[in-house]
């Protein structure tokens, strides 16, 4: 077990370039396991993330060989022949069901075992159920397994809610189906776009993928092609927020700014400086004023992925905020870590009221997820006084050289072996 040690109280300034974006390289990688071509797939500059080699020992025990290139990841695929994930691999990352499409499609048949709940919340699995089914797949759910089988075909599917996972499932079932097919009410994150331009490279004719209606023509064999995903735009505002909650100046580069401006207008209303160009983002702070209402909403509303980060910089604000959870009404599980730093907060069901202070003093917390993880890590950089931060596993599953990043930015922080009492914590 290891953890993060920070001195805060330091102001941040200057550029960082972020990996690639984790939600992007997941499906891409799901969706490899549609070309059984026998050329090789070239991902490039894909960042050392936890769920990346979760998501490449799953592939490799399909039946796919992956290897590194430098920073691009090749895949050859033309030997997957096993339709099983294994409950082990499975359980380490709940968004590998969309591997169900992909092994529906590929192989007619898929068994993988309930994502089950995780700190976020129960991750319910059912708009992707109901939607292979539309597309003729036979599901049967039995002792905690999922075994969906079937020749696919081609369909209209309207998600009743628009579902990031689903919308990529669909997509991947719809490719190889027999016939065409719409998916309506689809999730317009920037992921469904670099989802679409990969598996286009690879020879599907996909359209339409940014907006609600997807169109994809079916019965495609794909071939091989080589993929440069989005830059991680959670991982970008979390450095613009670590910029706002330190007081500091940071430019974030080689970024789409549009992917960013639902936190970039939040910035704005609570008095931050926010330059733009083609492809950086710079933010400097005093103190935050308070937003008197931010809500969580699918692209392009302000993303869930970046609320408990934003909850951290407006416990220090100038006022009180309020932020409504609308994705996983469950996600506040930063709230006690922060509360022992000194923050505000009162939570009631899915709406959270943060009251500013002046100041947060350094604690030791745990990160319970990703996001939450990243929540203390930037309330650790402006508390005063040294903060250990323990459950460090959550936040590099989504962070690649986080530790050395803060540090090129003028942070005191460092990655160090937890003591044993510590991990009883
Ligand atoms: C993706 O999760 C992301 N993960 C999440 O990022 C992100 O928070 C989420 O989209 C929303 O943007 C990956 O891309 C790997 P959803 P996903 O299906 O696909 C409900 C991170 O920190 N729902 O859009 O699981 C669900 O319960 C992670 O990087 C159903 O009810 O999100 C939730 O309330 C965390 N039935 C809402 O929809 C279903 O069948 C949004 O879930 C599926 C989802």
């Amino acid at each position: 077990m290891e953890k993060y040690l920070v001195q805060g109280g330091l102001p941040l300034a200057g550029t960082v370039q972020v990996h690639g974006a984790k939600n992007s390289i997941l499906p891409v990688l799901a969706a490899s396991l549609l070309n059984q071509s026998g050329e090789e797939i070239r991902l490039k500059k894909v960042p050392a993330l936890y769920d990346v080699r979760a998501m490449v020992s799953i592939l490799t025990r399909l039946g796919a060989r992956v290897r590194r290139d430098g920073e691009d990841l090749l895949l050859q695929t033309a030997d997957v022949d096993c339709y099983h994930v294994p409950d082990t691999l499975m359980r380490e990352m709940r968004s590998s069901i969309f591997l169900m499409g992909p092994l529906l499609g590929r192989l007619g048949r898929a068994r993988l075992c309930y994502p089950g709940g995780c700190a976020i919340g129960i991750r319910p699995i059912n708009l992707h159920l109901e939607g292979l089914q539309a597309l003729g797949a036979v599901i049967e759910e039995k002792d905690g397994y999922i075994e969906a089988r079937g020749r696919l075909r081609g369909g209209e599917i309207a998600l009743a809610y628009p579902s990031v996972g689903a919308t990529e499932n669909l997509m991947l079932a719809a490719v190889t189906a027999r016939g065409d097919t719409v998916i309506r009410n689809a999730a317009c994150e920037p992921e469904i776009i670099d989802l679409q331009n990969f598996l286009n490279i690879l020879g599907a004719r996909i359209s339409g993928a940014g907006s609600p209606e997807i169109k994809i023509k079916g019965g495609r064999r794909l071939h091989g092609g080589s993929y440069r995903v989005f830059p991680d735009r959670i991982v970008a505002g979390t450095f613009l927020l670590a910029a706002v909650i330190t007081r500091g100046c940071i430019t974030v580069e080689e970024v789409i700014p549009g992917h960013l401006a639902a936190l970039i207008g939040l910035l704005e209303q609570a008095g931050a400086d926010v330059e733009l160009t083609e492809n950086t983002v710079t933010v400097s702070a005093d103190r935050l004023k308070a937003i008197p209402r931010v809500e969580t909403k699918p692209y392009p509303g302000f993303p869930t992925d970046l609320q408990p980060q934003l909850m951290a910089c407006l416990a220090l604000a100038r006022g009180t905020s309020k932020i409504i959870e609308h994705v996983f009404k469950e996600r506040f599980h930063h709230v006690p870590e922060l509360q022992k730093m000194g923050a505000k907060i009162d939570l009631s069901g899915h709406e959270a009221v943060i009251r500013g202070v002046a100041d947060l003093n350094g604690a030791v917390v745990r990160a319970t997820d990703l996001r939450a993880g990243a929540a203390l890590v930037l309330a650790a950089l402006a508390a005063s006084g040294e903060s250990k931060i323990l459950g460090i596993r959550h936040i590099e599953r989504g962070y690649d050289q986080l530790p050395e990043m803060l540090r090129g930015l003028g942070a005191r922080i460092s990655r160090e072996k937890a003591a044993r009492e510590e991990m009883l914590f």
